[in-house]
């Protein structure tokens, strides 16, 4: 089993954006489920920002990527985008990038509130395991430019129906402020739980 490393996107992996949108789309289609698209150009963006995680095989194959993306003035960050390449799911990636996400977005952001919209159940478990609640989206952002990324879903009309009260996503909250309870994560026994080293899954981030 060849080795995964997981790290915060560089700008030199733009060479990968166009194979990432392109999954992204086929894997949409696959599930029949809504997703905002995104462009070659966005994703690209978002690896110059230092706002993307990528995973690789050490010998370069691209594996997954997730990105973050703050909202209303900062107060809140998405983790949004997620995808594993089929032929690396199941072995624990797409935790590994959610996890090296979460991370970054604390960094980045260390006030915000952190947020996601799935449908997928492995992502809520994912959500669930760092800490996150479901809520309505009442208590996501109210940021127009979020909900926008709505608009090429399938079932944005649906939406829009419901006055942008809930949709068939479920949104999902964590907000840093439960750490003054509960302190910080401990990230070695995360990892150990995760066993992401038993799957040759490599987290590589430094919090400085
Ligand atoms: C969803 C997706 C990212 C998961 O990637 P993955 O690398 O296979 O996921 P992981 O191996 O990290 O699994 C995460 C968790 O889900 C569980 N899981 C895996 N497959 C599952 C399935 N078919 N049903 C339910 N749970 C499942 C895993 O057991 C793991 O939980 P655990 O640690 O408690 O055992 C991947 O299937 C994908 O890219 N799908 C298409 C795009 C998509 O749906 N993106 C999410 C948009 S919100």
């Amino acid at each position: 089993m060849e080795n995964i490393i997981v790290r915060v996107a560089k700008e030199d992996d733009s060479k990968y954006s166009q194979e990432i949108v392109d999954e992204m789309a086929s894997s949409a289609k696959a599930r029949g489920t809504g997703i905002a698209k995104r462009t070659p150009e966005y994703v690209s963006g978002k690896m110059k920002e230092g706002k993307g995680v990528i995973a690789l095989t050490e010998g370069g194959q691209w594996v997954g990527f997730c990105y973050i993306e703050s909202w209303g003035h900062e107060k809140f960050v998405a983790n949004s985008g997620l995808i594993v390449s089929p032929s690396f799911r199941g072995r624990g990636v797409a935790k590994a990038i959610k996890f090296t996400a979460f991370r970054l977005s604390r960094k980045k952001f260390p006030g915000a509130k952190i947020f996601g919209l799935t449908t997928g159940l492995q992502v809520m478990k994912i959500n669930h395991e760092l800490g996150y609640s479901p809520v309505p989206f009442s208590e996501l952002t109210d940021d127009d430019e979020f909900w926008k990324g709505c608009q090429s879903c399938v079932n944005f009309p649906t939406l829009t129906a419901k006055n942008r009260k809930n949709c068939l996503c479920t949104g999902m909250l964590y907000d840093p402020e439960w750490e003054i309870e509960t302190g910080p994560k401990d990230w070695n026994k995360l990892y150990e739980k995760a066993k992401f080293a038993e799957k040759n899954v490599f987290v590589e981030f430094d919090e400085n």
